[in-house]
This record gives structure tokens, sequence and C-alpha cells, in this order.
């Protein structure tokens, strides 16, 4: 069975999606696994950000039932679904379903024993998009930028995935929360670092996500940050980070 992994945080513009694209390149092309990306956001930046070959399978048609998920090859051992503007009327469209939250969950359960991750980016809200990823995964990572109020979403965020384990996914675990766009020349980013390090302890990653502008600029070529600018300190970041958070699954 895969891990199921969702990136999340309802604060925008934090790192989701490079998040969620970075780690799960690295994990496919430099460590080896196979991996499935689910693009649950309706502004389909994933989907944008990589060749994705033209297929007619989304995540929404999937979540409103015309079919299965049915992932597309990037290349090598990685895959995706993407997503469409449509989704955005997902939300209401299964709003009065019945089992409406673990629609996704359902979705994957049949193709999971296909990947040993699948890794699922979220849209910057906790509506019913986040709360199926969330019903549906292992853990949540967070992405955060260590910046003011950086700790006040979160506590938010936190709050949400107990009350979701509490009720609909005993299995899901808060992975653990990450900072990104992150500048040592900055104090408040140095402040604000040890401040999440201080209240979050073994739950804050070691990896810092360095703010770096070749991730910023892989997505506009549809390339990741690997093929992109594999010597650039987001390629060595993300590479980190992917490391760590397997290792946290070698552990388990
Ligand atoms: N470490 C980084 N250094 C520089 N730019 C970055 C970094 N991480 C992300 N970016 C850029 O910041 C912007 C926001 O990142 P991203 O799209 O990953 O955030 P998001 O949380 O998915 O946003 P949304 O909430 O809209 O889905 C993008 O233009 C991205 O290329
Ligand atoms: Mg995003």
């Amino acid at each position: 069975m895969a891990k199921v992994i969702s990136f999340s945080n309802h604060k925008g513009g934090v790192g989701k999606t490079t998040s969620t694209v970075s780690v799960g390149v690295a994990l496919a092309k430099k460590l080896g696994k196979k991996v499935l990306l689910l693009d649950l956001d309706p502004q389909a930046n994933l989907s944008q950000s990589l060749r994705v070959p033209p297929t007619e399978y989304t995540t929404y048609g999937a979540l409103i039932g015309r079919y299965g998920l049915v992932p597309v090859n990037i290349e090598g051992s990685l895959f995706v679904v993407p997503s469409t503007l449509d989704l955005s009327g997902a939300e209401v469209e299964l709003s009065s379903e019945t089992g409406r939250e673990f629609i996704l969950r359902e979705l994957i359960d049949p193709i999971s024993s296909n990947y040993d991750f699948i890794l699922i980016d979220t849209p910057p809200s906790l509506g019913l998009l986040t709360i199926n990823a969330f019903a549906a995964s292992d853990s949540v990572f967070i992405p955060l930028q260590a910046e003011y109020l950086a700790l006040q979403g979160l506590a938010k965020l936190t709050e949400i995935i107990a009350r979701i384990q509490k009720r609909l996914n005993k299995k899901l675990q808060l992975g653990g929360v990450f900072i990104t766009q992150y500048d040592h020349r900055k104090l408040l980013n140095r402040e604000v670092a040890e401040t999440i390090e201080a209240h979050l302890g073994s739950k804050v990653l070691k990896t810092r996500i360095r703010d770096n502008v070749a991730l910023a600029e892989a997505p506009s070529v549809h390339r990741d940050i690997f093929d992109y600018n594999p010597a650039s300190n987001g390629a060595k970041d993300y590479f980190n980070l992917a490391k760590e958070i397997l290792a946290l699954y070698s552990k388990s």
C-alpha cells in the first residue's frame, strides 16, 4: 500500500505545490520510488508546472464519479492525475453527497498498491477538497513561511487535522512542518524559524527550504528543479527534505 501524504496549508503561496512536485520528483527520480502526484487544487498549478501528456482523465472527473483515478506517466516512475479549473465546482457539486468526505479515499484504495507514495497538492482553503485529502492521507506535511503570524494559521490547521483524525481517519498524523522560502539574511525569518522550532519541537523537519529563484523559474518552463537546475539550492534542499520524509517512513 502506498503512503499517502498531503501537503497543506490554507495560507496561499507558502510552497505547497512547489513542495509536492519537488519532493515527488526527488522520491521518484533520485530515491527510486514509484510516485503518484494528485492535483487537488482547481488552480492546477501542479499540473501546469510539469510536462503532463494530454489526458482527459482529471481529478475532477474522478471525484464526481465519471471514472476512477487514471494516472498518466510523466517519466520513469513518476505519475500524475492532473486537475482543471472545473474542479472549483466540485465542492458545491459534492456538498450533498452521502459520504462526501471519503470520495478521494475510495478512489485511491484500488490503485494504492501500485505506488510507494501518493502525494496530494491541496488548495489554499480548508473546504471539502482538503478534507477529502486528509481523509485519504496517512500524513499531512505543512510548509510554513517564517513570517509574522505563521504560527497563528498553524493552530487552526492542526486543530482541523486533530478533528479529522478523531472523526474521519484514525491513522492521520501530522507528519511534520517545514520552513520554506527561508532567507537567513532576514532577521524576521531567523526569529520566526526559531519560534516555530521552539513551539513545535520534533515536528519541525531539519531541512529548511531556502528562498531560491530557480524554484520559481522551473515551473514556467514546465520542468522540475532537478532537471532545470540540479546544482541550485532549491534542488539540494528538496532532495534533503525528500530524504528526511523517507526516513520518517522507514522508521515506522
Ligand atoms: N523556496 C522558494 N524560493 C523561491 N520561490 C519559491 C520557493 N517556493 C515557492 N516559490 C514560488 O512562490 C510561489 C508560491 O509557491 P507555490 O505555488 O508552491 O505555493 P502554494 O502554497 O502552492 O500556493 P497556493 O496557495 O496558491 O496553492 C510560486 O511562484 C513558486 O514558484
Ligand atoms: Mg499551490
